[in-house]
C-alpha cells in the first residue's frame, strides 16, 4: 500500500513536499528538516502531492482549524474523491464535515478513519465501533482534554494559580497553539461533538455545544472542593436521549474513576448490555497520536488487502 504524508512535524511545519516512487529515505529527511527547516524539494507543495502523486492512503496532520477545517477539509475530501483512504488526527475536518467526507467515503468505497482526533492514544473509536458493537450507547461522558486536567491537577495538589499552571502545560507542550482552544473548553467541545455525529449519526455543529472552561476557575473553588474528599474536574457529556452535549467545570468525588490526574484523558461509556466501560490513557503527545493513526493505518491495510 502506497502512503502520502501531509504534515511533518511537531504539527506539520514542512513547506516543501517529496514525491519519490521508490519510497523515502527517513532518516535522511528528518536530517534535512533539522538542518535547513524544510523537508521537501521546494515547488511542490501539499496540494501537489495529494493531486500527482501515485497513493493508496493520505495520512493527514496538518494543523487544525476548528472553524472551516481548512485547509485539511480540501485535502481530504480531493483524497477521498480520488479513491483514496484517508487516516487523519485533525479533529477541525471531522467535527465540520463529518457527513460528506463519510458519504464521499463510501461512495468511493474508501475508509476514512480519524482514531487520533478523540483522546489521542486511548482507542474510543475502535472500543465503539467494534468491542461495543451490539451494545446500546446509552451515554458518553468523561475529560477529554489534557491541558485542562493538568491544570486542574496541579492547581489541587501544588496549590498553583490557574496562569502559573497554564504557563507550565504550555511549557510541557499539551496545549494548543492558542491555549484559548483548551481552557475554555473549546478542544473538548470539539471531540464531543465527533464522538455526537459518529457514534449516534447527529449533525451536531460546536454550537450545539453547551460549554463553559476552566478559565474562570480559582484555587478557592478547588480548595471547597478539597474540603468534601472531592475535586473538580472539566467534564464532556453527551446524551442524545435527554438533549445533553456540554462541557463544564463538575465537582467529583476523588475516588471517580473519570478523575484522573496530570494529562490523562478518561472516557466513560454508558451501554445497555456491558454496563459502564472506562478507558483511561494518554489523550495529547507526538508518540501517543503516532499510535492511533498507525493503529487506523493497518486497519486499512487490512481492508485494502481484502478489498484487493
Ligand atoms: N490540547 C489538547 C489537549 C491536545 O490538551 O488535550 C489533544 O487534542
Amino acid at each position: 500500500m502506497k502512503i502520502a504524508l501531509i504534515g511533518f512535524g511537531s504539527v506539520g511545519r514542512g513547506k516543501s513536499g517529496i514525491i519519490s516512487a521508490g519510497g523515502i529515505d527517513m532518516r535522511a529527511v528528518l536530517d534535512r528538516k533539522k538542518a535547513t527547516g524544510m523537508c521537501g524539494t521546494p515547488g511542490i507543495s501539499a496540494w501537489d502531492v495529494i493531486t500527482t502523486a501515485d497513493y493508496d492512503l493520505l495520512i493527514e496532520v496538518t494543523p487544525t482549524d476548528a472553524t472551516t477545517g481548512e485547509p485539511a477539509l480540501t485535502y481530504i475530501r480531493e483524497a477521498l474523491a480520488a479513491g483514496r483512504h484517508v487516516v487523519t488526527s485533525n479533529k477541525g475536518p471531522i467535527a465540520v464535515a463529518f457527513h460528506e467526507l463519510s458519504r464521499l467515503a463510501a461512495e468511493k468505497n474508501v475508509q476514512l478513519r480519524y482514531e487520533a482526533t478523540v483522546c489521542g492514544a486511548v482507542p474510543i473509536m475502535k472500543a465503539l465501533e467494534h468491542g461495543l458493537a451490539g451494545n446500546e450507547i446509552i451515554k458518553i461522558s468523561g475529560v477529554f482534554n489534557g491541558t485542562c486536567n493538568y491544570i486542574l491537577t496541579r492547581m489541587a495538589d501544588e496549590g498553583l494559580t490557574y496562569q502559573q499552571a497554564l504557563m507550565e502545560a504550555r511549557e510541557l507542550g499539551y496545549a494548543e497553539a492558542d491555549p484559548t482552544y483548551d481552557v475554555q473548553g473549546i478542544d473538548a467541545a470539539i471531540k464531543l461533538v465527533i464522538l455526537a455525529n459518529t457514534v449516534w449519526g447527529l449533525s451536531t455543529t460546536l454550537d450545539d455545544v453547551d460549554i463553559t472552561g476552566i478559565d474562570s476557575l480559582t484555587l478557592a473553588a478547588l480548595e471547597l472542593a478539597d474540603g468534601q474528599e472531592c475535586t473538580i474536574r472539566l467534564i464532556g457529556e453527551i446524551i442524545p436521549k435527554k438533549n445533553i452535549l456540554r462541557i463544564s467545570p463538575r465537582i467529583m468525588p476523588k475516588n471517580h474513576p473519570l478523575v484522573v490526574s496530570g494529562t490523562l484523558n478518561a472516557v466513560m461509556v454508558d451501554t445497555d448490555m456491558a454496563g459502564e466501560v472506562t478507558l483511561i490513557g494518554k489523550g495529547a503527545g507526538s508518540r501517543e497520536t503516532a499510535s492511533a493513526i498507525i493503529s487506523d493505518v493497518l486497519f486499512i491495510r487490512d481492508y485494502h488487502v481484502k478489498r484487493s
